[in-house]
């Protein structure tokens, strides 16, 4: 009887099969999203290495709501997308906002827009001045390259204003990144290329070279040929599903373990974990060598604090007993406060991916100086928001104004994009923008011991007070736009379709509107009636960062305080990054997978 075969036969049985008897691999992956799929392809390489990935969702190659290429939003609401919502906003009309994470083999990388870009070099950077040498740019760059195959765009996508250099790609790696053939209907990319050139904005030769500022027609993750998403399934697993030393286990990870001995540095030891499989029925499933939390951003810290890995405080108030008492599990969440807005413009349906990067001297212009003077002084401010917000023993303010003054750094010194402003063309001018870099701190934790499915998630959007200022001016900008030569002759453009928004107080009672609704997606409502939303982008709630600055992993994504406990995800990016996030999250599996192996280059 094959392993898995033996424990679907224990579980079927009724039995919680002990750990002595317990069906073992070498490594245990929690969660077949898309970067636990990269572990899980570069793991089970070698033959001799066993590897099973715990997963609750399952196959949807078939799903045409993750095949298609021009159908996203459609998986939203479906029993592929968690469909989280947030607790109430206190600062933002005190709305409940929908957050969209992929409950399926390939995680979120079959259900969100396949944008891929990578992010600014210096935003990489910063992760090693957070205490992990060795994470920047370059070191990172020979790992995007890797798991790239790239489809260079066609004559007409070059002439409709699509760009590459290819220096910055791979073309020989599992994940197809190709332009979407609706690109080929351009016929009015010039007029956003040179209204976008009169604010500045200049056109962007390629936004994966690591600096994304400008404006630029995004590659995605599909192949152009065969016009279909390329989700993390597709380019990681299914290659390698014959495999017989790899599996994927349809079930929910209750814990992990912990074996009676410490290891002789006085780490705890995993010694496998507790799953919930499809049918309900408990098992136990030993590792040999690693447990890999590779849940995501909202999921990960539940796993931790499930099994006693987390703020002690929080754990006793749960009934959990603390293994480690390490605050920072589940805490340092950044997510990106986004807003839509319509323009009547009388353009053809076109949804083709326009992305725009704006640095804060563009957003802010004149007025850059005193921003950046009064968001400094704002940082002690804020950090005690966030630590207030956040409880007893949670965040440590002084070191949480180390982060931000390197937030600040980037996006004052270092001139990384503060922005993002992404066009869709549908019927009228849609225009969707976020913040890409909030100094809110929010939250995630279990609600109760046993409700790993149902987290409190607090984003506390707009804590900070930066983060509605940013998203005005990118509002007010994307404003600008449509109403600046040429598009706005070419098209005959008008200002957002049924709001007044002349003034700052005025944006900003908008953006807080209790009365409006949160973002579903754009195709599914009349922009003029929504407030901000959450940008489904979470990162940091089990930060890579020195453990006095609140890390949850070290440089090596081990767990403070484990011996064979790592996470991979975008839980362990510390701050946020300018690009979307699975194009980083492919480059930092792919190195986490050598880290592993211990074949780093
Ligand atoms: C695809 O999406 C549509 C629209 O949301 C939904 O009605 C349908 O059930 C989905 N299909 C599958 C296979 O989930
Ligand atoms: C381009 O637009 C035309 C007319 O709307 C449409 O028939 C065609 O399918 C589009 N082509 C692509 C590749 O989307
Ligand atoms: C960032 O922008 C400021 C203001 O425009 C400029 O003085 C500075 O040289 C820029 N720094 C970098 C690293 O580009």
């Amino acid at each position: 009887m094959g392993r898995l075969a033996g424990l679907l036969a224990v579980a079927l049985s009724g039995g919680l099969t002990t750990a002595k008897s317990a069906d073992s691999f070498d490594y245990i992956i929690v969660g077949a999203g898309t970067s636990g799929l990269v572990i899980a392809n570069r793991l089970s390489e070698n033959p001799l290495v066993t590897v099973a990935v715990i997963e609750p969702g399952t196959d949807q190659r078939d799903n045409a709501n993750v095949t298609g290429t021009s159908v996203f939003g459609s998986a939203f609401g479906t029993s592929i997308d968690w469909g989280y919502s947030t607790v109430k906003q206190t600062h933002a009309g005190d709305r409940a906002l929908p957050l969209h994470a992929g409950k399926a083999w390939g995680g979120t990388s079959t259900i969100n827009g396949m944008t891929y870009i990578r992010g600014n070099v210096a935003e990489f950077n910063a992760w090693e001045k957070l205490g992990n040498p060795g994470w920047n740019w370059d070191s990172l760059f020979p790992y995007f390259k890797k798991s790239e195959k790239f489809t260079v765009p066609t004559n007409t996508e070059l002439a409709a204003g699509a760009t590459y250099q290819p220096q910055y790609h791979g073309f020989a790696g599992s994940l197809h990144v190709g332009y979407i053939p609706t690109l080929e209907n351009g016929s009015y990319a010039p007029l956003v290329i040179d209204t976008w050139k009169g604010l500045s904005v200049a056109h962007n030769p390629d936004l994966n070279s690591g600096n994304v500022r400008g404006f630029g027609m995004g590659p995605q993750t599909l192949d152009p040929e065969r016009n279909m998403r390329w989700d993390a399934a597709r380019a990681y697993y299914h290659p390698a599903e014959h495999r017989p030393n790899l599996k994927i286990i349809q079930g929910t990870v209750k814990r992990i373990t912990w074996a009676g001995a410490r290891s002789k540095r006085g780490n705890i030891v995993a010694e496998g974990v507790e799953v919930l499989t499809a049918g309900k029925k408990p098992a136990m499933l030993r590792a040999n060598r690693e447990v890999i939390i590779s849940a995501g951003s909202l999921r990960t810290p539940l796993v931790l604090e499930a099994s006693g890995v987390g703020n002690s405080k929080i754990l006793k108030s749960l009934g959990i007993k603390t293994r480690i008492n390490l605050p920072g599990v589940g805490e340092h969440l950044i997510e990106q406060p986004s807003h839509f807005l319509q323009f009547s413009a009388n353009l053809p349906m076109v949804w083709s991916a326009y992305h725009s990067y704006v640095t804060s001297s563009e957003l802010f212009g004149p007025n850059l100086a005193s921003v950046a003077a009064a968001a400094r002084a704002s940082i002690p401010r804020w950090a005690k928001a966030a630590a207030d917000a956040s409880g007893p023993g949670s965040l440590n303010v002084r070191a949480l104004e180390k982060v931000f003054q390197i937030q600040h750094d980037l996006l004052f010194k270092h001139n990384v994009t503060a922005v993002e402003i992404l066009l869709a063309i549908a019927g009228g001018g849609f225009s969707n923008y976020w913040t890409l870099f909030p100094f809110s701190r929010g939250s995630v934790h279990l609600a109760a011991a046993d409700k790993i499915n149902d987290p409190l998630i607090d984003p506390r959007i707009f804590l900070a007070d930066f983060d509605l200022s940013t998203l005005t001016a990118a509002g007010k900008f994307t404003e600008k736009f449509w109403l600046s030569e040429p598009i706005k002759t070419q098209a005959s453009v008008s200002g957002p379709v049924g709001v007044d928004l002349a003034t700052d107080e005025q944006w900003h009672a908008h953006l807080r509107d209790t009365g409006k609704q949160p973002m579903a997606w754009l195709m599914l409502g009349p922009a003029n009636t929504l407030a901000v939303s959450a940008n489904s982008h979470p990162t940091g709630t089990a930060s890579m960062m020195a453990r006095e600055y609140g890390g949850v992993v070290d440089p090596e994504l081990r767990v403070y305080g484990t011996a064979n406990v790592r996470v991979v995800d975008a839980s362990v990016i510390p701050l946020q990054v300018s690009g979307h996030l699975t194009a980083a999250l492919y480059g930092i599996a792919e190195r986490a997978a050598d880290i592993i192996k211990g074949t780093k280059s």
